[in-house]
């Protein structure tokens, strides 16, 4: 029986793949108004912009790859069950071959029905861009299938659970703002290690955690180090 080892990512997962960080300086909500192109009231009141500001999200990611800490996470699957949930809306972790990856808040090459929100179409290379009057195969209109600020967040529920079967918890390149996504630290069973690797971390006071200071390409192989210790 393998050990389960689920990983929490954040922006600082991608960063290293050349994609924007939300908060870091320079970041992506120093450059767009946050509300307006990122929250439910933003996609009732402009919903053309928030088209646009997707499109060109999409636009970005199709010319960036996966990192060596993607591909590492990926690797892990050989020796442990690996579980990856994300905030992340990049598909650089499936493009490094990791099988279950959950996504909390959407998912970039991916839009949605807005009559039927369970109804997904996945974009292609060469269809990258949406409108207000894109129509999906069904003929319902499509949005991005992202999770705006100040909607439910559908996959927290299967996290928390995922979290709770952890042996090990890895929470890498996120700020630790952002809730529920912030609170799945809390969700380990007791006694379970937890690692956070960040460059610059967010606070958090838990038991068991182990803080590796560093940037994903140079904090994972620690990591993977200290759980060939912990076997
Ligand atoms: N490696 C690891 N971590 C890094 C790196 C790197 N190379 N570069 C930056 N970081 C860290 C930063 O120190 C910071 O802690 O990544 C984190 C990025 O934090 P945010 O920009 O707040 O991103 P995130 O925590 O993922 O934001 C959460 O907010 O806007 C919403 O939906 C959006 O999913 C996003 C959520």
């Amino acid at each position: 029986m393998k050990k389960k080892i689920v990983f929490s990512t954040g922006a600082g997962m991608s960063a290293e793949s050349g994609i924007s960080t939300f908060r870091d300086a320079g970041g992506l909500w120093e450059q767009y108004p946050v509300m307006q192109v990122a929250s439910a009231e933003g996609f009732r009141q402009d919903p053309e912009l928030v088209h646009r500001f997707y499109n060109a999200r999409r636009h970005d990611l199709v010319t960036k790859e996966p990192n060596s800490a993607h591909k590492l996470i990926a690797d892990l699957q050989k020796d442990y069950d690996v579980r990856v949930i994300t905030q992340n809306v990049d598909d650089l972790h499936e493009r490094a071959g990791s099988q279950n990856v959950l996504h909390l808040h959407g998912e970039l090459m991916k839009i949605r029905s807005i009559e039927h929100p369970d109804y997904v179409e996945s974009l292609s290379l060469d269809n990258l861009d949406t409108t207000p009057e894109t129509r999906g195969r069904n003929g319902d209109h499509m949005r991005p299938h992202i999770v705006f600020f100040n909607e439910a967040v559908p996959n927290i529920a299967p996290a928390m659970d995922l979290v709770a079967e952890a042996d090990v918890f890895v929470v890498i390149g996120t700020s630790l703002n952002v809730y529920p996504a912030a609170g799945l630290v809390n969700c380990v069973r007791p006694g379970t290690p937890i690692f956070y690797i960040d460059p610059k971390p967010g606070h958090i006071s838990i038991p068991n955690l182990t803080v590796i200071p560093e940037k994903a390409t140079v904090g994972l192989p620690i990591l993977i180090e200290k759980l060939r210790a912990l076997k």
